[in-house]
C-alpha cells in the first residue's frame, strides 16, 4: 500500500525511537544473518540497517526479518529496483544516502518508510516541502558533524535527524544530545572482523554499550 511522506516519517520515527543507535550492517554471508541480528537485538538494538552492498544483502534481510524483536531495514537504496527488492525481501524501512525523486516516488509507491539522506539546509528543506520530517544526516562527520547539525535545529525545528557516517561510541552523545536528533546510525557495533569470526558475544556487548547511550 502506498504511503505519504508524512506517514513515512511517522513510521520511521517510531522505528528510530526504539533505541539510540541503528547498526549499519555490511553482511557478506546469509549464514551470519540470524546470529548477528539475534546478538544486536539481545544487546538492545532492535532496528537494523542492512546495506545493499553485498550480494547476500537481500537474503540477509529476509533471514533477519524472521528474528523475534528485530526491525529490519534496507540501506544504501539507490534505485527504484533496490526499493522493490528490499520491500519484497521483507524490509520494514529504507535508508538512502541522499534523496532523488525516483527513490522518494518508489518508496512512497511501495509503502516503504524511508529515511532520506540530507546534508545541507537546502536538501532538508526540499524534503520538508515534500512532507518528510525525519531524515538521515549523511555523511555526518564529513559534512560538518554535530556542530553543523545542531545549527539546523533553530531554523528547522520541525525536522529530526538520524546522523550517520563517522559516528562512533566516542562522538555519539555529541549528536544524541542535540534537540533535532532522535537516534544515530553506525557500523561500529558490528565490525567486520567480529562478524567473520562469529564473535556474537562481542557484538552483543558492543550493542549493549550503544543501547545505553543518550536517548
Ligand atoms: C554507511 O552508510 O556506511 C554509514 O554511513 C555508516 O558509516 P560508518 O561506517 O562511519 O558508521
Amino acid at each position: 500500500m502506498p504511503i505519504t511522506p508524512f506517514e513515512a516519517s511517522q513510521r520511521a520515527r517510531e522505528i528510530c525511537l526504539a533505541a539510540p543507535i541503528v547498526p549499519v550492517l555490511v553482511v557478506d554471508s546469509v549464514e551470519h544473518a540470524r546470529p548477528l541480528a539475534k546478538a544486536l537485538v539481545a544487546g538492545g538494538l532492535p532496528a537494523l540497517e542492512v546495506t545493499l552492498r553485498t550480494e547476500a544483502a537481500l537474503d540477509v534481510i529476509a533471514e533477519m526479518a524472521t528474528v523475534d524483536g528485530g526491525i529490519v531495514g534496507a540501506g544504501t537504496l539507490l534505485t527504484p529496483e533496490d526499493v522493490k527488492a528490499a520491500k519484497a525481501a521483507g524490509a520494514n524501512f529504507g535508508v538512502s544516502p541522499g534523496a532523488t525523486e525516483q527513490i522518494l516516488d518508489a518508496c512512497e509507491a511501495e509503502g516503504l518508510p524511508l529515511l532520506p539522506g540530507a546534508a545541507t539546509a537546502s536538501e532538508a528543506m526540499r524534503l520538508l516541502e515534500r512532507g518528510y520530517t525525519l531524515m538521515k544526516f549523511f555523511p555526518a562527520e564529513a559534512a560538518g558533524g554535530a556542530k553543523l547539525l545542531g545549527s539546523l535545529a533553530s531554523p528547522l525545528p520541525q525536522i529530526s535527524f538520524c546522523p550517520t557516517g563517522g559516528v562512533n561510541v566516542k562522538n555519539a552523545n555529541d549528536y544524541l544530545s542535540l534537540p533535532n536528533v532522535i537516534c544515530a546510525g553506525g557500523s561500529w557495533v558490528a565490525p567486520k572482523e567480529f562478524i567473520t569470526k562469529g564473535a556474537w558475544d562481542k557484538i552483543e556487548s558492543l550493542a549493549a554499550d550503544a543501547s545505553k547511550l543518550l536517548t
